[in-house]
Order: C-alpha cells, then structure tokens, then sequence
C-alpha cells in the first residue's frame, strides 16, 4: 500500500492506496483554522499543521487495519501541499512565526522592489515567473522589511509540505515542483537561481536543497512511528505541490491533458514539455512551473477564491433552516447546491466577482476585491448561491482562454477537487467553459498523486506516466450544454466589464 499525505488549506487528508490499481483503503481529514488577521493577509500555524498531520495518520492507519491492511504493508509515503507559503525555522530549527500562507496579499510593496532590483525582463528570463503576491519571495521579502529582528533569526525556509517532511524525516529539502512556486528557482534547469538571490540580497544558505518528486528524500523516525504507528524507516519521497499532484492523480502527465480544480483556489492547468512563458500581454499571467514528472512543466492560471468563496457563503450569508438541523459541512454544501438548481443560468442577471483574497489570473491584482452586482429584490439565497458557482466558472474561463493562447494543443480537459464534485457545480463550469469535463478515479484529490509519486521512489511503478496509466480510470463526463451558451456567454461578458470598471474605485 501507498500512504498520500495532502496538507490543505482547510485541513490535511491522509489516505491509502492499493499500488495495483489505486483503490482507496482508507482515508482521514482533519481540520485546521485559517487566520486573516487583517484583510488580505492569510496565516496557519505550522504545528497545527504538524498536530493534525499525526492524527490524520494514526485514523487512516488504524481504518485500514480493520479491514486487514497493515501500517507495514506501507511501502512508501508522498507529500503534497498548498503552495507558496513559508515556514521559517531558526538555528534550532524551531518555527520562527505562523506561515504566510499562498492566500496571503500583504507583499505587493515588495513585489514591486523585487521586479525593480531584477528587471521585469530579467527575472521572467531567470525565473520563468513575475514576482507576485502569491508566491514565497515576497513574503519572505515582507517579514525582511516588516519583523527585521525574525528575519535575523531565520536560517532556513521551507515550504508547507516540505515542514512536514522535516517533521516526518528530520530533513530540510524543498520538493522541486514546489520549490518553482518561490519565484527563486530557476524553473528551467531546476536549481535555486543564484541571480535573483543576489540581486534582492538573500542568503542562498536558508533555501535547502531542492530534491526531484518522484525519489525518496528521507525515511520515516522512530518517534514518528511511536506518536502514529507508522513504522520508522518508510521510504518518503519528494512528492509535489498539491496542483501537480492533482495533476498526477488525474493523469495529467503527458501533452494534450490539461486540469480543472475547484478547491480553495481555483486552477486551470496544462501539462507542457517546456518550460514556455505566456507572452500574450506585457506580464505572464499564467504561471510556469516544473511539473511532478521529471522533465515536464506545467503552465497554470490560478483564480484566488474559489471554494473560498463558496465557504465563505456557507459561514456568513447563512443556510436554509432544515440545512442547519444536522448541519455538516458537506450537508451545507450540498443543500445551498440543491436550491440553486432551480435558478435559471445566468442568475437573472446577478455577477459575483470572486476576488475575495484580490486574484492571481488574469487581473494580478493584490487588491482586487469580491462583491455582487445586478442584485434586485426579486434575488434570493438560490441566486446568490448560483452566482457565486458562475462567478468562480467565469475566473476559471478567464484562466482557459490565457492558457488556450500559449500554443498547447489540448484534447482534454480533466476535473477535481471539492467544488467538481457538485453535479451543478461542475455542469457550470463545463457549459461556461463550453467544454466537456471529465473526471477519473481520484477522489481523493492530491494525496492520490502524492501515493503515487511514492510508488515510482519505492519501485513500485517505472515511472510517473506509468504509475498513472495503471491506476487512472475515467469515471464520468460532463458534456457542456449548447442551450446554456447564449446565457453565459452574455453573463460573462458584464462579467469581463466590471473589474476594470471597479478598478478605479476600489483600489
Ligand atoms: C497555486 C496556489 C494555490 C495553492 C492552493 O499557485 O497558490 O493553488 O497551491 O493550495
């Protein structure tokens, strides 16, 4: 069996795969809080990380052993992760500071210095990236400005997945996938790029050295096996950040394939053979990073609220009362997704612009900021639930047409994550995007990919594209519906007027 850890952004999944044909064994989610302690700033704590990752473990572990399956029948275990945010560690390698995690907007004063000190044109040529918000160098670059005396402290970074890791193993390594998400990794060749680290004065020394996906880079502690029952000296490998190891868990790892994820962000991605820069505006607004498969990248449009939005509804907009009787999140959804059913696309004319947490593709926009329009007292919660859906749909279409422009010949288009497992949900991105959407065996999102990234460094797959053809069944399609179009495409229209409409007044 294959141990898939996914550290969310809501919480931390553990599941268990059979190698043969990546059947689920056993599975455990544990939560996690989220802090804004201001608007637009995003942090966790990584012990809470690191608490619920053992518990996650144990209850998967202790799932699978009623079914027969035992902790040493695990060959090997896989990280994924949300990417971008940095851990800080000091000398004794103690957390220096909660983890500004990829929501996280406060850096764009930063961004703005590091773009400056580079070049614009120099760091997409060291890169492969503009500096942006979401991504680690500028958060670093902010508690260098903001917290100097932390800063001084820090002698190493490491990104969320890779702390657990360090917890797992005892070591300091970022993950080559995720390490393409700093904005320091030169993305091409796949080593830190001492350029961009000495123009912005860094210290080389606080980045560890960055390992492959698909190849052990530690084995498991003896009081990681005592605090969870995972035996010690379990092979764990690289693994990946959590959009390639969707990515992996969906096939997406050969050209022609390309992803749709709705989790807390939401993300258009295209496998790719090189490493090619958008260059259909002035600034890359699709990001370039090195795929999980050894050799391959993936270009990606990122829309910041996604689920984000939908979850945000669910705890402040409130729920229908018979929801609340046995309220559970998923109930929650599913109830808000049942009323918007029977509101008509388009939502009579409601927009909601997803940038709660400002937004990635294709505005670049820090302090890009959500809202309705169009709301009538003939509106109800039904529409205001559907809205929110479409909005999303529109910023992933945003995301489609960019990724659409680089020249990539695409002949499918996967689907994943919590949102795409709504019916309705999906059919609207489907019928916005007017594209077929199909969906595979991987309901467990990341932590699948992540499994089988560990398969391949325990042997037990050649590969990454072999691991995948093995396990990777396609389970259902979603076919985009012609009569929908008109609707849609008029909705998205206004949609695409508001934000530069809104510009000026909001930021
Ligand atoms: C990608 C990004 C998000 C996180 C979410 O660039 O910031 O998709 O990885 O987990």
């Amino acid at each position: 069996a294959l141990l898939g850890l996914d550290l969310g952004t809501t919480g931390v999944k553990a599941a268990l795969f059979a190698s043969e044909d990546g059947r689920v064994l056993a599975d455990a989610f544990i939560d996690y809080p989220l802090s804004h302690p201001h608007p637009g700033w995003a942090e966790q704590q990584p012990e809470e990380w690191w608490q619920a990752t053992l518990t996650a473990i144990k209850f998967c572990l202790e799932r699978a052993s009623d079914l027969g399956v035992r902790p040493t029948d695990v060959r090997g275990v896989g990280l994924s992760g949300q990417m971008h945010g940095v851990v800080l560690l000091d000398e004794r390698r103690d957390v220096l500071r909660p983890c500004i995690i990829w929501a996280d907007q406060r850096s764009d004063a930063q961004c703005h210095w590091m773009t400056e000190r580079v070049g614009a044109e120099q760091l997409i040529t060291y890169v492969s990236n503009p500096a942006l918000t979401g991504f680690s160098a500028p958060k670093l670059l902010w508690v260098r400005d903001n917290e100097p005396e932390i800063f001084a402290r820090v002698r190493t970074v490491l990104l969320p997945k890779d702390y657990i890791r360090f917890r797992l193993t005892g070591v300091l390594a970022m993950e080559i996938s995720d390490a393409a998400g700093t904005c320091l990794l030169d993305v091409k060749r796949g080593n830190w790029s001492q350029e961009v680290l000495k123009a912005i004065e860094l210290d080389p020394e606080i980045l560890p050295p960055v390992v492959p996906a698909d190849r052990t880079s530690g084995t498991t502690t003896s009081e990681v096996e005592s605090l969870t029952g995972l035996p010690a000296g379990v092979p764990v490998a690289g693994g990946g950040a959590d959009n390639a190891c969707g990515a992996v868990g969906n096939g997406v790892v050969v050209p022609g394939l390309a992803l749709v994820s709705v989790g807390t962000s939401g993300i258009v991605l295209a496998h790719a053979t090189s490493p090619q820069v958008d260059t259909s505006g002035p600034v890359p607004r699709v990001h370039t990073f090195n795929h999980a498969v050894p050799g391959a990248w993936y270009l990606m449009g990122v829309t910041q609220g996604a689920g984000l939005s939908m979850r945000w509804l669910r705890d402040n907009i409130g729920l229908p009362e018979r929801a609340l009787e046995r309220w559970t999140g998923t109930d929650a959804y599913e109830t808000l997704a049942r009323e918007a059913e029977s509101v008509a696309p388009g939502s009579d004319g409601l927009i909601f612009l997803p940038y709660l947490q400002g937004e990635r593709t294709p505005h670049l926009d820090a302090y890009a900021r959500g809202g309705w329009l169009g709301l009538t007292a003939s509106h109800d919660r039904r529409h205001l639930v559907r809205s929110v859906m479409e909005g999303v749909a529109f910023s992933l279409k945003d995301c489609m047409t960019i990724i659409g422009e680089q020249g990539l010949s695409l002949n499918q288009v996967r689907a994943t994550g919590g949102g795409a497992k709504s019916l309705l949900w999906r059919q609207i991105i489907a019928d916005v995007l007017e594209t077929e959407l199909v969906t595979t065996n991987s309901s467990e999102g990341p932590a699948f990919g992540a499994a089988l990234l560990a398969g391949v460094a325990a042997g037990v797959y050649a590969s990454v594209p072999e691991a995948c053809s093995q396990t990777v069944r396609i389970v259902e399609r979603t076919e985009p519906q012609a009569k929908t179009a008109p609707a849609y495409r008029q909705a998205y229209e206004t949609y695409r007027a508001l934000y530069p409409a809104l510009k000026p007044i909001l930021s």
